[in-house]
């Protein structure tokens, strides 16, 4: 349903809604606020089953769908699948299932960064999940293979739970990464695609290991397009006072504990934990 220029104040002003297992989707949340200011956010945390990275398709897809129920429970006005391991298993089923619904998905950046390469030579870091399906499998047949550009795949089951754990900047997560980063960059790997939104919190730290590296991810195209699919029917809200409200699953006190970790969204929204709450 695309709704006209009649469309009610009360959708207009319905929060937008955005998901991920954990605190990674606030990455793309933080590119939303940025660029939709006067928007209201509902985020939406499976903590009770972060990670998803490690878990079956079909698991992940259920959960998402119970999120994305939960969402539109809440009279959200679009759901953003702010999290690449459940866009690669569960867009074509949501989309289909509530079809009234605007469902934004994420595909990781191998397009732009097949434009930035100049080696020729590009890496994907992401879940196991979002490695086996298909649309990464796409964009790099759309883009990668075409220009002859070799694109190296790299996964550590470990990422996300020391990201969740506030441990991004650590000694551990350094030994890590370069533990998996350094052959690629010893083949002249010269851009990674942060293909996981919890792995734009690694920023810090990648850009001090490898300050020669190009790091791409899809926080501020995924903003882009929600404004474009809000624009199209209508739903851009320009004036409210925004709220944000943060859910979460599993335990609240550890969520806040992660929340400490992540840089301040915009606005004068800054202080994330004083909008936990619990999912009931
Ligand atoms: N942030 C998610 C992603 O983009 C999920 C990571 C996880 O839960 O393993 O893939």
């Amino acid at each position: 349903m695309i709704a006209s220029a009649k469309t009610p104040n009360t959708l207009v002003s319905a929060p937008v809604g955005i998901f991920d297992s954990g605190v990674g989707g606030l990455t793309v949340a933080h590119e939303i606020m940025r660029l939709l200011p006067h928007e209201s956010v509902i985020y939406f945390a499976d903590t009770k089953n972060v990670p998803y990275g490690n878990k079956g398709n079909s698991e992940v897809a259920a959960l998402t769908n119970q999120a994305t129920q939960w969402l539109a429970a809440q009279g959200c006005k679009c759901v953003v699948v702010a999290c690449n391991t459940a866009s690669a298993h569960s867009l074509t089923s949501l989309r289909e299932l509530y079809s009234a619904l605007p469902i934004i998905g994420l595909v990781p950046a191998v397009k732009p960064a097949c434009q930035l390469t100049r080696s020729k030579v590009i890496g994907v870091l992401a879940t196991e999940g979002t490695l086996r399906g298909a649309l990464l499998q796409e964009v790099i047949a759309q883009f990668a293979q075409p220009a002859g550009i070799s694109v190296h795949t790299i996964t550590h089951a470990q990422l996300v739970p020391l990201i969740e754990a506030g441990q991004a900047m650590s000694a551990q997560c350094a030994v890590l990464l370069t533990s998996l980063l350094d052959p690629y960059v010893a083949r002249q790997m010269d851009c990674l695609v942060l293909g996981c939104t919890h792995y734009p919190l690694l920023r810090p730290l990648l850009a001090k290991l490898y300050p020669q590296l190009q790091l791409l991810d899809s926080g501020h195209a995924i903003a882009q397009r929600t404004q474009a699919v809000l624009a199209e029917r209508n739903l851009l809200n320009n004036q409210a006072m925004p709220t944000l409200t943060l859910h979460c699953t599993g335990n609240v006190a550890s969520f806040k504990q992660s929340l400490k970790a992540i840089p301040p969204l915009p606005g004068k929204l800054v202080d994330l934990e004083q909008h936990v709450k619990a999912t009931p």
